[in-house]
């Protein structure tokens, strides 16, 4: 199957390696899931803004300290530290080689103008923007039961994708935990917040006609292949 798509993609269409892409959509939707896949079979350079939030959490920094309350109450972290963290990652050396797959990153207007000013500054220019769709409910049950690795980071779920052995993750053996912000309340919250300032960015991506939709209510690898091969 990835060779087909490979090869589809060397004819200019779909996803190729050293692709420039964002992913968009509720929580719970299968962002990272795709982005994990995209990075692993393409080589893309998966940056989630969610994750180098926990970790800033986790290593106790003052910018952790900060991104937490927000995360724990289910708001976004303020657009300026934001789009810092993410603007020295997308600038670095690394990152322009491979390509990468933006997951979580723009989610308010605000973001994306930024994304736009520091890829011109680097004349370089996005691919595309995939939106991932599915209902309240369920991306509710994907979240509830959702679990990941404290080591690196595979994402498990209870009953779509559980791990060989309880609790543990079965690329590298790490503990597997729950996020502090998949509680129902701050489910509801997350959902309200994407609503309210993300569905705009869904909006100005379509306006620029670089917005693809996918199907997130069918199984990993079938919205895999959505991603890589439909046109925009
Ligand atoms: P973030 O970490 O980005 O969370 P999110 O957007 O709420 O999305 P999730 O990570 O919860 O879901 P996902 O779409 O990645 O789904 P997953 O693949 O895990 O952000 C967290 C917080 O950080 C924000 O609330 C905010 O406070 C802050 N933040 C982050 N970015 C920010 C920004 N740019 N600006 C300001 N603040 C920011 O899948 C979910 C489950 O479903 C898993 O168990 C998985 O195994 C399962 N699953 C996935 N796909 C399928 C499938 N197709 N079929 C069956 N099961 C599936
Ligand atoms: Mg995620």
């Amino acid at each position: 199957m990835a060779e087909e798509l490979l090869e589809k993609d060397s004819k200019g269409q779909g996803m190729t390696k050293g692709s420039r892409m964002i992913l968009v959509g509720p929580p719970g939707v299968g962002k990272g899931t795709q982005a994990a896949f995209l990075e692993a079979r393409l080589g893309l350079k998966h940056l989630s803004s969610g994750t180098i939030f926990r970790a800033e959490v986790e290593a106790e920094t003052d910018l952790g300290r900060l991104a937490q309350s927000y995360i724990n109450h289910g708001e976004l972290v303020p657009n300026g530290v934001t789009i810092e963290m993410m603007a020295k990652r997308i600038r670095s050396d690394e990152v322009r080689k491979s390509g990468f797959v933006l997951d979580g990153f723009p989610r308010t207007i605000r973001q994306s103008v930024a994304l736009d000013e520091m890829l011109d500054a680097m004349d370089m220019r996005l691919d595309k923007v995939v939106s991932i769709s599915a209902s309240d409910e369920l991306v509710l049950s994907r979240l509830t039961g959702r679990m990941g690795c404290t080591k690196c980071g595979e994402i498990y779920h209870a009953k779509s994708k559980p791990p060989k052995r309880e609790g543990l993750c079965d690329k590298c053996n790490g503990p597997l935990i729950i996020r502090t912000d998949d509680k129902p309340g701050t489910i509801i919250e997350r959902l309200k917040v994407f609503r309210e300032q993300t569905k705009p960015v869904i909006d100005y991506y379509r306006e620029k006609g670089m917005l693809q939709v996918v199907d997130g209510s069918r199984t990993a690898e079938e919205v895999y292949t959505q991603i890589v091969c439909a046109e925009e």
